[in-house]
């Protein structure tokens, strides 16, 4: 697949077969993904991949979690609050697209509480990725995990994979913690679930917008 089909191609991926991903496959994924750039070739990133019994408990407690009601707690800067701007109106665009694909009407809290649910259940993929970072790195870093994360789904397209860059994944990071062993001295940035495309599954239907690339683009010097 050449690489503008592969940009084209991909999307957030949010019902999956239960077809396994093998290690081999995943291994080669990642090891391709490492390719990407990182400021100074620091190669910030480190790999948690996940599959079977640990992420089926993984699922279980992160449901619990967000089922009790508790506030997620993620390490990484995010931009969840963005009232009354342009960018609200994005965020907004998309939650309506997923919930009519859903067939989640407007006031139907439980049908919301469900479908995000289902993201920090990883969407029940069967398989995911935790990318972390070492604490000692600043905030800089965090742009090197953004492409290796790009990468990985851009390679994970040219296999028939789909994925889903996820902060829900990575909202309790304890839980994280204490199932894979993740240190302290690490900071969980975020997640991307993984596995072949149920291609039936209604918000995998979704066609996210963009804005006109002449509405964000300032052009200099040309003709
Ligand atoms: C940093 C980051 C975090 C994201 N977190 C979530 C998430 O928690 N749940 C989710 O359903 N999608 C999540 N997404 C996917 C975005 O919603 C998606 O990329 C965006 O709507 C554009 O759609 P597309 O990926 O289908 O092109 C995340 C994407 C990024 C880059």
């Amino acid at each position: 697949m050449d690489i503008v089909k592969a940009v084209g191609t991909r999307k957030s991926i949010r019902g999956f077969k239960p077809d396994p991903v093998s290690k081999e496959l995943l291994r080669n994924i990642l090891s391709i993904a490492c390719r990407a750039p990182s400021g100074s070739n620091i190669q910030p990133w480190e790999f948690t991949a996940i599959t079977g019994d640990v992420l089926e408990s993984i699922r279980q407690d992160n449901a619990r979690r967000y089922r009790s009601g508790a506030t997620p707690a993620p390490e990484r800067p995010t931009s969840e609050k963005l009232p009354g701007s342009v960018y609200r109106v994005r965020q907004v665009e998309l939650g309506s697209q997923l919930f009519r694909l859903m067939g989640i009407a407007r006031g139907d809290d439980e049908g919301r509480i469900h479908w995000r649910e289902r993201g920090v259940r990883f969407f029940d993929a069967p398989a995911a990725i935790i990318i972390s970072v070492d604490q000692s790195l600043e905030t800089g870093a965090l742009l090197d995990i953004g492409i290796v994360a790009q990468t990985i789904c851009l390679v994970a397209t040219q296999y028939g994979l789909g994925t889903c860059i996820e902060g829900q994944g990575v909202a309790y990071p304890d839980i994280l913690r204490k199932r894979l062993g993740i240190p302290a001295s690490k900071r969980i940035i975020i997640s991307i679930a993984i596995g072949y495309p149920d291609w039936d599954f209604p918000a995998n239907r979704i066609e996210s917008t963009r804005e006109d690339v002449d509405d964000i683009t300032t052009w200099y010097g040309f003709d």
